[in-house]
């Protein structure tokens, strides 16, 4: 490709998403299409023959735009993917056409200055002192599994990266975590039936009664109590544990503390909600992720670590190849000596790009929107009686279900499952479906700020009608109920 046609190709990508993203709201939040049509449209053996980059493109128009989730419509209130903010998407072009190597500084001196200062951000939002450091991750389950390996080295007194782990251990978190924790506590060797899974109150934040027995119960055992991991902002409702107490408790107990923010991170820079009184600068480690709720185009989480030497007692091996002799004065900082990743693309920019684009003030003015879209859905439900909601929400996931075919739980499951199906085909929104304490749910989150109030009513107005609509139809199928 000379550079002519790379000129030309690039404007014509930016005036095409240019063009995508000012009519975004017109498109289907989801495509009408079979996964098979997809599979036959992409089958195709490995193209020997070189082809015109427009040409390449052009078929991009044809098979790939119309089929996309589009997450930037402002009816996406599904899994926690925002509306990707658009100095970010530019961005990740420029990240790719530098194509530094964030791991070591060879390979990219001011793009590590720049991923450092993103970070140091990070960490004072968080509440965090000098000492602090961490990486850019590709998202909050990688973070989450660097979090439970820096927890399990501490415990280990740095014998486990050598020796991995000789005793019974245990973590704690409750039933509300992401699946990350499982799937962390297993990746550091201590299997998933190490984490003890702890009922929540009404509100979803951890009980501190059933984490107290469990700890004792661990200890009767024989079990050490390794790490506990508090949840700042959970997936299905935004639930915070408390983690003031929670500190306390791993502080009794000498352990860890790990705070999943993964979502509720965003929630630092709420001005209507101001959550950086919450104790999260208490955790030992913390998850927050930049292409969460800070609205940065995927991918772009990150751990943070209070004290950063802990990043290198775990990660801190040096093999010749990766030595940088040529570094005297040691002011070469290489992530690779403190993060698990080696190769990885330049996060940072986009993270960096946005908050000097926007400010944290603009961002926080979005966040408040979500929140305030959640809390107005709330209210809504709480005026009729077809809906109830699962808790008020802190942030901005909110779970509701409709009682039309209460008690029988295996009919409401189907009920939700069949109106999510129907919401999906409509193309004006998407949500999904889960279930807390035994019950199924539709959970609601807009992480997004094309998206107005006006939504939240005619979204909760589509629910209704579905659900009205497919019991009706049950009815009809199965006849009045017998006396
Ligand atoms: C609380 C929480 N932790 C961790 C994760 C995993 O993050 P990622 O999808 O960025 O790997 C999620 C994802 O939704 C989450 O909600």
């Amino acid at each position: 490709m000379n550079p002519q046609e790379f000129r030309e190709v690039g404007h014509r990508v930016v005036d095409l998403l240019a063009e995508y993203l000012e009519h975004i709201e017109q498109r289907r939040v989801f495509p009408n299409v079979e996964p098979r049509t997809l599979t036959e449209l992409f089958a195709e053996t490995l193209p020997q023959d070189p082809c015109p980059a427009e040409k390449v493109v052009g078929e991009l128009e044809e098979k790939l735009l119309p089929y996309c989730t589009n997450v930037g419509h402002p009816g996406y209130m599904g899994l926690i993917t925002p509306s990707p903010n658009p100095v970010g998407i530019i961005a990740d072009f420029i990240c790719s056409a530098l194509n530094q190597n964030i791991g070591a500084y060879t390979i990219g001196p001011a793009a590590v200055a720049m991923e450092r200062r993103t970070v140091r951000w990070l960490t004072d939002l968080a509440g965090y002192g000098e000492e602090a450091g961490g990486n850019l991750t590709s998202g909050g389950m990688m973070a989450n599994f660097i979090g439970l390996k820096l927890a399990r080295d501490w415990a280990s007194q740095d014998m486990a990266q050598q020796e991995g782990v000789q005793e019974r251990w245990a973590v704690y978190a409750s039933e509300e975590r992401h699946v990350s924790v499982d799937k962390a506590v297993d990746a550091v060797g201590l299997g998933r039936s190490a984490l003890r899974a702890l009922p929540t109150d009404a509100d979803f934040r951890i009980r501190l009664d059933a984490l107290e027995e469990a700890i004792a119960e661990d200890r009767k055992r024989g079990i050490r109590p390794m790490c506990i991991v508090g949840i700042f902002g959970t997936t299905n409702t935004g639930a915070l544990d408390p983690v003031r107490e929670l500190r306390a408790i791993a502080d009794r107990e000498g352990m860890w503390l790990h705070v999943d923010a993964a979502y509720g991170g965003g929630m630092l820079l709420s001005h209507a909600w101001p959550m950086r009184n919450r104790g999260l600068e208490l955790a030992d480690s913390i998850t927050i992720d930049p292409h969460k709720w800070f609205y940065a185009p995927l991918d772009a989480g990150a751990i943070l670590v209070k004290n950063e030497r802990r990043l290198t007692a775990s990660f801190g091996l040096k093999p010749s190849y990766l030595t940088d002799e040529l570094d005297r004065a040691n002011e070469r900082y290489q992530y690779y000596v403190h993060s698990f990743e080696q190769s990885r693309r330049f996060r940072g920019l986009k993270v960096w790009m946005s908050f000097k684009r926007y400010g944290a003030h603009q961002i926080g003015e979005w966040i408040d929107g979500n929140v305030r879209q959640a809390k107005h859905l709330h209210s809504l439900v709480t005026k009729q009686s077809e809906f109830e909601p699962a808790s008020e929400p802190p942030m901005s996931a909110i779970c509701i279900r409709h009682r039309g075919a209460d008690p029988d739980e295996a009919q409401s499951k189907e009920l939700h499952a069949e109106v999510a199906r129907r919401v999906e085909q409509g193309g004006r929104f998407w949500i999904s479906t889960t279930e807390l304490k035994g019950k199924t749910w539709f959970r609601i989150n807009p992480v997004n700020f094309r998206t107005r109030t006006e939504h939240m009513d005619q979204l909760l107005a589509l629910l209704r009608q579905e659900c009205d609509s497919v019991l009706q139809s049950r009815l009809q199928a199965n006849g009045p109920p017998s006396e």
